[in-house]
């Protein structure tokens, strides 16, 4: 049983006072819900205070990002022994953002899911294609090559421990969205990778978020496919109200 898991990427807006504020709308929102799990990602400097308002409620925190060595010499980054002390669930990882402003590359993106699995914390592992290999019919290709690369090397402990996020490029902040029947059809490719490398069992047991312009209108239909556990939202994650809309589509 995959349990839902609606993520809020707050990427780099909102002021301290503003994250306190949403975290608290949140905590109070989500109450006591069981039937799926909810985690918001502010920006690093605004994690501890989230987390004051957030620890004791059923909402879990992370960060956007982490730098995949120990703590030393490594001006401007933070790493996962710096998440633990915080009390961080979650990190996310490879974010198309990342991939395309950054340059982020697979091998990078594995490095630091390696270094967030030897800290206890949980990657949310994001994949998707651009919008031109869409076109070129590149999509499952490139999903691969991202699930190869960015996962190389987990044991099945460890990929047990992942979640993995499919985000179209092209349905990222555009208000375009994946149909339901696409965002299928790529969650199953990914389980039908993990079936192959791990096996059938495992391969049932992984989450896989959709994110790409997910809102309180079309979340409960992505939702609702088989092989969709959950959301990763972006801008409607900024407004308690859309987010508890979004998370008002899991079903009960
Ligand atoms: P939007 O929901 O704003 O399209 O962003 C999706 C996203 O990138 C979440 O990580």
């Amino acid at each position: 049983m995959r349990t839902p898991l609606i993520a809020g990427n707050w990427k780099m807006n909102l002021t301290r006072a503003d994250s306190v504020a949403l975290a608290k709308a949140l905590a109070e929102g989500v109450g006591s819900a069981t039937h799926y799990e909810a985690a918001v990602f502010p920006p690093a400097l605004y994690v501890d205070a989230v987390r004051e308002v957030l620890q004791g409620s059923k909402v879990k925190w992370g960060t956007q990002n982490l730098y995949p060595e120990a703590p030393g010499a490594f001006t401007g980054e933070i790493c996962a022994p710096m998440l633990v002390d915080l009390g961080c669930t979650y990190v996310i990882l490879g974010h198309s953002e990342r991939r395309t402003l950054m340059g982020e590359t697979d091998a990078q993106v594995n490095k630091k899911t390696l270094a967030a699995l030897a800290a206890g914390i949980t990657p949310i592992v994001c994949v998707g294609e651009l919008l031109a290999e869409r076109q070129a019919n590149q999509t499952a290709d490139v999903i691969r090559k991202q699930f190869e690369g960015s996962l190389a090397g987990l044991t099945e402990a460890q990929i047990k421990q992942c979640v993995i996020a499919y985000e179209p490029v092209w349905a990222i902040g555009t208000g375009l969205t994946a149909s339901p029947q696409q965002a299928e059809e790529v969650h199953a490719d990914l389980r039908k990778l993990l079936a192959e490398r791990y096996n059938q069992p495992l391969s049932q047991e992984v989450r896989i978020l959709y994110g790409g312009s997910v809102k309180p209108s079309n979340a409960a239909e992505l939702m609702s496919q088989p092989n969709v556990d959950g959301a990763l939202v972006g801008g409607a994650s900024l407004k308690a109200a859309d987010f508890l809309g979004i998370a008002a589509g899991v079903k009960s």
